[in-house]
């Protein structure tokens, strides 16, 4: 629908930006609800962040999602964090307060969480064994705490899965090479690693310790079904695709910017994976 002089604004900012799939996905959303608001692609360079917060602020902005390079500098810029934004050190969604103040979050691992249970799935019905102790593996972390599950980490540099075990008590260690063998009593696998993304390695996996109520999950998106997905589902197991924390992980901020919960259904699946390779 056309803009009035009242239509509510957001957008993401990135460097680039050009390959966001935000605005399509919040602008149709939009669309859907019937809602006067714009969601525009906003390319802000390194160093420039700040700047561009406090003008899109002063013009009036609801908020921002914030992608790469931003998203720890977005963090420190912000007056609050929730939780899972502490522990990532790194914030995807800003809301621009009334009073001035800055609201950070980190979406990922809520959308994560969002989208097994959308396919069904009790977060919290076993142990989870992450692969990866990256930015998206601390978010996942934190969300899976909160909802009460016992979290592992796998990861290749085993400092790095240190620094995450020091900052998210009640995580686990898991010697990485040894991952495949410690499936036994794992309820749910998430791969958090960029390993499976198109034009990237595979995740070299062995999914024959793996209990038949495993539940595999990858946050890879393109392809939709990385190898480790093909190889759970010919194991039988049940698979989640990470289209899904895609989508899911963009709701939080379309709720408070525009003040409606939209849905993640078949036509938005449809709409994101028709821009994805397969
Ligand atoms: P993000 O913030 O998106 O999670 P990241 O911080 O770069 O991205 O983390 C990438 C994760 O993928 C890390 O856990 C990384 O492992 P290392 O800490 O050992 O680098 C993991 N990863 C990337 N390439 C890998 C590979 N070839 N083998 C194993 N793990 C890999």
């Amino acid at each position: 629908m056309p803009l009035t002089g009242h239509a509510r604004l957001a957008g993401v900012i990135g460097w680039p930006v050009s390959h966001s799939r935000s605005p399509l996905l919040h602008n149709h959303w939009l669309a859907r609800h019937g809602i006067d608001g714009a969601y525009v692609p906003l390319p802000v360079a390194p160093g420039k962040l700040e700047t561009a917060l406090r003008g899109l602020q002063a013009a009036g902005f609801a908020g921002v999602n914030v992608t790469v390079p931003h998203k720890q500098a977005a963090a420190a810029l912000c007056d609050t964090l929730d939780p899972a934004a502490s522990a990532t050190g790194s914030a995807n969604t800003l809301v621009f307060e009334a009073d001035g103040r800055i609201a950070g979050s980190s979406t990922d691992g809520l959308g994560f969480v969002a989208s097994l249970r959308a396919a069904g799935i009790d977060p919290a019905a076993g142990p989870a064994l992450l692969l990866g102790a990256g930015g998206a593996a601390r978010s996942i972390a934190s969300a899976l705490l909160a909802c009460g599950a016992a979290v592992r980490v796998a990861n290749r540099t085993p400092e790095r899965a240190g620094s995450l075990l020091r900052d998210q008590p009640g995580v686990t260690l898991v010697p990485w090479p040894s991952w495949p063998e410690r499936l036994h009593d794992v309820a749910l696998l998430v791969n958090t690693t960029s390993l499976g993304m198109a034009g990237q390695a595979k995740l070299p996996a062995d999914l024959s310790h793996a209990p038949s109520e495993l539940v595999v999950a990858d946050i890879v998106y393109a392809p939709r079904e990385t190898m480790l997905l093909a190889q759970a589902r010919a194991r039988g197991l049940r698979t989640v695709e990470g289209i899904g924390m895609l989508l899911h992980q963009a709701v939080p901020g379309f709720a408070a910017w525009f003040g409606v919960e939209p849905a993640v259904d078949d036509e938005v699946v449809a709409l994101l994976a028709g821009t994805l390779v397969s």
